[in-house]
């Protein structure tokens, strides 16, 4: 039987936590915010993705001792000076709204002939003392409207490069294989197999 290592990724996000449960695999017991009885909705001040992951991250290990890895991800849009970036999940405001953020970001697009975007993420892991970072960037387009109803966020018009369906359309595990979230995840277990 494998015995399996415990770690805290800060959020109660359902679709990022089985999607990282699933990229990580048996060795990894990975417990979410309200697996270790915190409903805190943590701040997200800093204007970086890095910023924001580290705040995460360092706010579990300091209240609950857990070691721990947070991420923050953004969708950088070229034509749009590269948002919303930091901004992704409040967009269209506050409310972390999908579906609102979709439909004003292919607003915000109309006539745009470049539809260069991409998807970067940041993962900060703190052990001990140290923190680590680790970063993924998936490449592709926004297309014209959305398609699919897997995944989630920005999804449904968010189509890699190299590919002829936006992420929506994908499998989990097809998703896992190019994303950002996927390639920086990648990097993050590669050094945790290590130490
Ligand atoms: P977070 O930092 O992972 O919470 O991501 C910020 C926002 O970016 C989310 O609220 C989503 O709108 C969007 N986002 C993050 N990851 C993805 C993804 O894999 N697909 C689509 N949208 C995403």
């Amino acid at each position: 039987m494998t015995v399996k290592r415990e770690i805290v990724f800060a959020t109660n996000n359902a679709h990022k936590l089985s999607e990282i449960r699933e990229i990580m695999g048996e060795e990894w017991h990975v417990l979410s915010l309200s697996d270790i009885g915190c409903d805190v909705d943590i701040p997200e001040t800093a204007d970086t993705l890095q910023g924001n992951a580290e705040i995460k991250a360092r706010f579990i290990k300091e209240h609950y001792g857990y070691d721990c890895f947070a991420d923050d991800t953004g969708l950088m849009v070229d034509s749009l000076g590269g948002a919303p970036g930091v901004y992704s999940a409040r967009y269209a405001g506050s409310n972390h709204d999908s579906v609102a953020n979709m439909n004003l970001l292919l607003e915000n697009m109309k006539g745009k002939k470049n539809r260069k975007a991409h998807f970067s993420t940041v993962i900060a892991l703190i052990i001990g003392d140290t923190v680590r970072f680790f970063e993924g960037r998936v490449d592709g387009v926004i297309t014209e409207s959305p398609t699919g109803n897997g995944g989630f966020g920005y999804d449904p018009i968010f189509m890699p490069e190299e590919c002829e369906v936006t992420f929506a359309l994908m499998s989990a595990e097809e998703k896992n294989s190019i994303s950002h979230r996927g390639r920086a995840t990648a990097k993050l277990i590669e050094y945790l197999s290590q130490i």
